[in-house]
């Protein structure tokens, strides 16, 4: 795939009514090209994305968030030297036989469904210019339809999968959808943050927005509202991502595309329901996996027992 570095809005730049009624979310992108700076010095040979929460890497989780939202297409924006993580995605009939004779069927049946039931792609983002870029790089990838975003940092739990019930909103009225939660306003300022509409609430955890701002201070944020890292996005946010010119910290943000485009496309925050776990950092990382091993039949007990015995 090729790599994208001085992208140019395209001819039909924000045309309106692109995607037909009847459109679904077929693809997902994932933006993996970081280079995991918080997480040296394993990330000199290991890429981030692929540190486990319990057994599984991080990505595995959001993979399979993806399908169960019904993504056919997982794109993974990567950078020179994280080829692991092709190499993950990579189909291999021999891991999933070594699994099963090792009574791991579960793993083996997940990575199955991920060989038969989904498509990878590779583009690369040569530099790094910030999430909007990287979201940018996917575009020949993604094509003229609507798309999803995941970030793999942002681990969400829940009964039905968040990107599912995402679709599911979308699927009613069409527009950009933004997961957002509430955040304590001292953590205001890592944060994306959206601009209610007056009287925005819609229906369910759905609400219009009429602005966006990324990594306000506290003192000007516009609500408590942070975007966390679950999008679907119309096609038209491409032409608004190659028009964006770096923001807060001197990258293009998402935020900011998001936020050009919405002259001409309706944008929408989604509360959604569940927990989240940030594993961008290490720590956050140890805290989902103690929540993962507490969740799972098969580990929940030990480690109760080790955690009560500290
Ligand atoms: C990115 C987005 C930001 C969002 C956050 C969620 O920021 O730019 O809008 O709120 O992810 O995790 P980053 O964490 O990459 O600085």
């Amino acid at each position: 795939m090729g790599e994208v570095t001085s992208p140019l809005p395209t001819q039909n730049s924000c045309k309106i009514g692109v995607v037909s009624p009847t459109a679904t979310v077929r693809t997902a992108v994932i933006p993996a090209a970081g280079l995991g700076t918080r997480f040296l010095p394993l990330t000199k040979a290991i890429p981030k994305e692929l540190v486990p929460v319990v057994d599984r890497p991080a990505i595995h989780y959001v993979v399979q968030e993806a399908l169960a939202a019904g993504i056919e297409h997982v794109v993974i924006v990567t950078s020179a030297g994280k080829g692991a993580l092709e190499e993950y995605f990579t189909p291999s009939p021999q891991v999933e036989e070594m699994l099963r004779r090792r009574g791991n069927s579960a793993v083996a049946d997940e990575l199955r469904q991920f060989a038969e039931r989904l498509t990878f792609s590779y583009p690369i983002q040569a530099e790094q210019r910030g999430l909007g870029h990287a979201v940018l790089c996917a575009r020949d990838a993604v094509g003229r339809q609507p798309f999803a975003v995941i970030l793999p940092d942002d681990l969400l739990v829940d009964e039905q999968p968040v990107l599912a019930q995402m679709v599911q909103a979308w699927s009613k009225r069409h527009g950009n959808y933004l997961a957002v939660e509430e955040v304590p306003a001292d953590r205001i300022s890592a944060y994306g943050v959206v601009d209610l509409a007056t009287e925005g609430h819609l229906d369910g955890r759905t609400y219009r927005v009429k602005g966006l701002v990324e990594k306000p201070s506290a003192e000007v944020a516009p609500s408590n509202l942070g975007i966390v890292g679950r999008y679907i996005l119309m096609p038209e946010v491409f032409d608004a991502l190659a028009r964006t010119r770096p923001g807060a910290i001197g990258e293009i943000q998402l935020t900011d595309g998001i936020a050009l485009s919405m002259e001409h496309q309706p944008t929408y925050a989604y509360r959604f329901s569940g927990a989240r776990y940030d594993c961008g950092t290490p720590l956050g990382l140890l805290h989902a996996s103690l929540h993962m091993a507490l969740g799972r039949a098969d580990t929940a007990a030990q480690v109760r027992q080790w955690l009560k015995d500290l």
